[in-house]
């Protein structure tokens, strides 16, 4: 293939011609060499080859997000009914609705409501934005008992995905607590009956009861230390623990040699 760089460093690998074309357009913009090095491999005169196309991949953080090559059956919709994937698009939707949220909401016995009622109408897309969020909560917590469901039935918890079925249970545990601690935040009745009805029954753990239900509470009852508690719980901590174990459920996928195969 001739060179159509221009440079007169030989030929270039073909990447996939949708990144090709583009690249193209692109090709004389400084930052666009700049993020993307296209120059590191195929400018320097390699062939155009299956090897070379991989380094193409490996060579760059944001190509190297997806595996050099992938089984076809994998990327079929009717396999994983991108579940997974889905559950993944909702935390990101989530995480940025919730930015917007944080702008207007303050964690305060005094605040809290006043400010969700300020939220709903006189907010510019507040209303839109809250409930956007709080659909998309309800939505990945259905999205990842499902994905769970699909694992199950296709038996993708076996051998050597049993670890990664693991990381995959304490994903759900986290849903459920960013689920259960967000509800607390509008600081509304439905919310305060729901948490005080929660935090009862962990004070019935064995042994340790009365310790666990203080440590969720922040005092003997629910008062503006718990609230003050499961927003951090709630915007931080979880959020935090959840990336890292998707970062580890991910890398599992593809180290485990990527999704099953139909049986
Ligand atoms: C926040 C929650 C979760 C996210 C974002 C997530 C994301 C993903 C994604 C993107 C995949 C690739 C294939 C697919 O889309 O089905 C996957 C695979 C997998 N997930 Fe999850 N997951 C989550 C929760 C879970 C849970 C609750 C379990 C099980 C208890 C689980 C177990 C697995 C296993 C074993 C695989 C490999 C599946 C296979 O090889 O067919 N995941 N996950």
């Amino acid at each position: 293939m001739a060179n159509g760089n221009g440079n007169g460093h030989g030929p270039r690998v073909r990447v996939g011609a949708a990144l090709e074309k583009f690249d193209e357009k692109m090709r004389g913009s400084q930052a666009w060499t700049a993020i993307f090095r296209p120059g590191s491999v195929y400018r320097r005169g390699y062939t155009d080859s299956p090897r070379n196309r991989s380094y193409v991949i490996m060579n760059n953080v944001l190509y190297h997000l997806h595996p050099v090559k992938v089984k076809r059956h994998s990327v079929k919709v009717s396999y994983t009914l991108c579940l997974g994937g889905l559950s993944f698009f909702l935390f990101i939707l989530l995480t940025v609705t919730g930015i917007f949220l944080m702008f207007f909401y303050r964690p305060t016995e005094a605040a809290a409501w006043p400010d969700i009622k300020t939220l709903e109408t006189a907010v510019t897309f507040g209303s839109l934005v809250r409930n956007m969020h709080r659909w998309g909560a309800h939505l990945m917590v259905l999205s990842v008992f499902l994905h769970m469901c699909r694992v199950f039935y296709h038996g993708a918890y076996k051998a050597p995905r049993e670890f990664n079925w693991v990381i995959g249970v304490v994903l759900l545990l986290l849903t459920l607590l960013l689920s259960f601690t967000g509800y607390l935040l509008p600081w509304d009745q439905l919310a305060l009956w729901a948490v005080t009805v929660g935090t009862n029954m962990m004070g019935y753990t064995p042994v340790f009861g009365s310790s666990v239900k203080y440590v969720l509470l922040g005092s003997n009852e629910i008062s503006g230390d718990t609230l003050l508690r499961w927003y951090v719980l709630h915007v931080l901590l979880l959020p935090f623990v959840i990336v890292i174990f998707m970062a580890v459920h991910f890398w599992r996928v593809r180290k485990d040699g990527g999704i099953t195969g139909p049986l």
